[in-house]
């Protein structure tokens, strides 16, 4: 995948479907529609636009690159959502907003360009100052149910043979279980889902 052109007419032309399914999930998971979001990674804005979308909420697309923002301002025009949406260029290592501020904090398919052991610890820690008090991540990877995975596998293959291997060669690596550590490491109270629905790691705060 080439360009941030590439990337986003495929997330609005094959990727669709499954940024709503992730949105409800993670709303359903949170039991509220109410309060601030944050999309980290946001890209085109998909995602974070679904949650808004899907609920009343006020939300903040953040991505390190401007080209990622100046598509995401486009979008969020397009589906008339600029009433309550904001966006910032940021990186996850270092956001530059304030601590305890969002009650939900989604990132989709930004994970696996954190960067390496300590980065990633970074990330995982500023996402957690920025996370207010009752609040909760939905953070990971994935398509949100095996069929949308298995649909969007095989038209995906048509367009690029060698993907999702390109994808996987182009991130960082870690799974699972290093993600369980780097959290146990900062003593960040989280707990993982790893099924269909993808790899989805949820933090919660405290009040
Ligand atoms: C594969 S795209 C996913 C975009 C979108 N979340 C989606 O699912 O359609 C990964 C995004 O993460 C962003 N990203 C990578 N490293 C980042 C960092 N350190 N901080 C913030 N965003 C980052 C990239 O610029 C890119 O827009």
């Amino acid at each position: 995948m080439n360009s941030r052109e590439e990337f986003d007419k495929i997330a609005n032309e094959i990727f669709f479907p499954i940024y709503e399914v992730i949105a409800r999930e993670a709303l359903g998971i949170l039991g509220r529609k109410n309060g601030v979001c944050l999309d980290v990674g946001s890209g085109g804005g998909h995602l974070g636009l679904s949650v808004a979308k899907a609920s009343d909420m006020r939300l903040t697309l953040m991505d390190v690159k401007e080209d990622a923002i100046i598509i995401a301002n486009h979008r969020i025009k397009e589906w008339g959502l600029e009433g309550r949406t904001s966006t910032i260029v940021s990186d996850v290592r270092k956001i530059n907003l304030p601590d305890n501020s969002f009650d939900l904090i989604t990132s989709r398919g930004s994970i696996g360009f954190w960067g390496d052991r300590d980065e990633m610890k970074q990330a995982f820690a500023e996402i957690y100052r920025v996370l207010a008090p009752n609040g909760m991540t939905y953070i990971g990877k994935g398509f949100g149910s095996a069929e949308l995975k298995a649909k969007i596998t095989a038209q995906m293959k048509v367009l690029h043979p060698e993907w999702p291997q390109c994808v996987i060669d182009a991130s960082n690596g870690f799974g699972v279980e290093d993600y369980a550590n780097f959290l146990k490491e900062l003593k960040i109270p989280a707990e993982i889902i790893n099924d269909d629905r993808g790899v989805w790691i949820i933090m919660k705060k405290t009040a």
